[in-house]
């Protein structure tokens, strides 16, 4: 078993990864927490999976919301039915919220928790990659509005983060290469150790390192900058053009691991034209590999326009995040009217 600590504002989280967690996660629970009552969140998909696993390990009341899977019930009315369902429950401030499921149900399972009688003990545990590498681990929580993603969340830290890397192997073959994206992007702006082992061969029988040691900079990126007003930007390598392709492609097109892989790629490129090494040819191989796509499709100019009513835009400048070399990674402020140039030549 690997263990990670992250000290937040408001408490330390603990992170554990262990293949067969799952199994035994119970016990851990009750080591960690004291509640009389425990409520367990999931999706449609994952409950028929993992849930009743899970809830037999308890001997106190166990209840469960099951929200049907996908991002567009990541909303508040979704929020507000697992309220009803804590207050049917008896949930009271001293009990735990136990997020089992990826992303989406980790943003919306860590809002309720956080606003529940203004905040309920939460642990999450992470059933998509994307959730184990990052989603799960950082305290941010919220839901989508009609107007746009993530609009309105709070900062949150789960007390307990349990990663068990063996309910990947459910998962579809796309949204494991989705949490892929984002492994890669660790790689590249911290540590390209974790290159070296996605180049193997059978890369996904190290999963389990590959995990600890993306965790492990997210964990070191958040402690410094937990509330995202400066370093914490260093994880939206390929983000920003990866979320202005998401949204051209109205967010059904393209998963958003796919969208981070093409913005890699991209930004990659615009490192070069800034004079920086050129190192896209070995990240396209790599994504290849994996099974995600490469080459942006959308307008250029549509793109720029979309870049420029990013939320990350600061006056006229976008910044972005450059590659140097494998591991080292800087935000550079690239001025509009250059930006401009740079993305007609993409
Ligand atoms: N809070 C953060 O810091 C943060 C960071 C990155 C992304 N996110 C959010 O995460 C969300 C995306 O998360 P995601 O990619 O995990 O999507 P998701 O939660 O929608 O999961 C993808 C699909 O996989 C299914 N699934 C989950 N675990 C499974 C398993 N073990 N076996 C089989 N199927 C399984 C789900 O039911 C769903 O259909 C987005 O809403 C995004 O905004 C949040
Ligand atoms: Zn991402």
């Amino acid at each position: 078993m690997q263990m990670l600590n992250l000290t937040g504002a408001n408490g330390v989280s603990e992170i554990y990864i262990e293949t067969d967690l799952l199994s035994h996660a119970g016990q851990m629970i009750a080591d960690v927490f004291s509640p009389s009552r425990v409520h367990i969140v999931t999706d449609s998909t994952v409950a028929p999976l993992y849930l009743a696993q899970l809830e037999q390990q308890f001997t106190l009341p166990v209840t469960s919301t099951i929200i049907p899977a996908g991002e567009e019930h990541k909303r508040l009315s979704t929020v507000e039915g697992i309220y009803h369902d804590l207050l049917a429950a008896g949930m009271t401030r001293k009990d735990l919220i136990i997020a089992l499921g990826g992303g989406v149900v980790g943003d919306i399972t860590g809002f309720a928790a956080a606003t529940f009688l203004r905040g309920v003990s939460l642990c999450q545990i992470p059933t998509t990659l994307l959730a184990q590498v990052d989603s799960s681990v950082g305290g941010k929580t919220g839901v989508d509005l009609a107007e746009g993603k993530n609009l309105v969340g709070a900062f949150y830290q789960p007390r307990l983060v349990l990663i068990d890397p063996e309910v990947l192997k459910t998962l579809p073959d796309a949204t494991f290469a989705d949490g892929m994206a984002e492994v890669v992007k660790y790689g590249y702006i911290a540590n390209p150790e974790i290159l070296d082992m996605v180049s193997q061969p059978e890369y996904q029988e190290q999963i389990d390192d590959i995990i600890y040691e993306c965790v492990k900079i997210k964990r070191d990126v958040v402690a410094i900058d937990e509330h995202d007003t400066g370093l914490r930007m260093i994880l939206n390598f390929g983000h920003t053009i990866g979320h202005a392709a998401e949204k051209l492609g109205n967010y059904t097109e393209l998963t958003h691991g796919q969208a981070v892989a093409i913005g890699m790629v991209a930004a990659m490129r615009l490192s070069a034209m800034r004079g920086n090494a050129d190192l896209t040819a070995p990240l396209i191989t790599l994504l290849q590999k994996i099974g995600l796509p490469t080459e942006l499709t959308y307008d250029r100019e549509a793109i720029f326009g979309a870049l420029l009513s990013d939320k990350k835009k600061f006056g006229s400048t976008v910044n972005f995040i450059l590659v140097r070399e494998p591991g080292r990674a800087e935000i550079t402020p690239i001025e509009a009217e250059t930006l401009h140039e740079y993305i007609l030549k993409l």
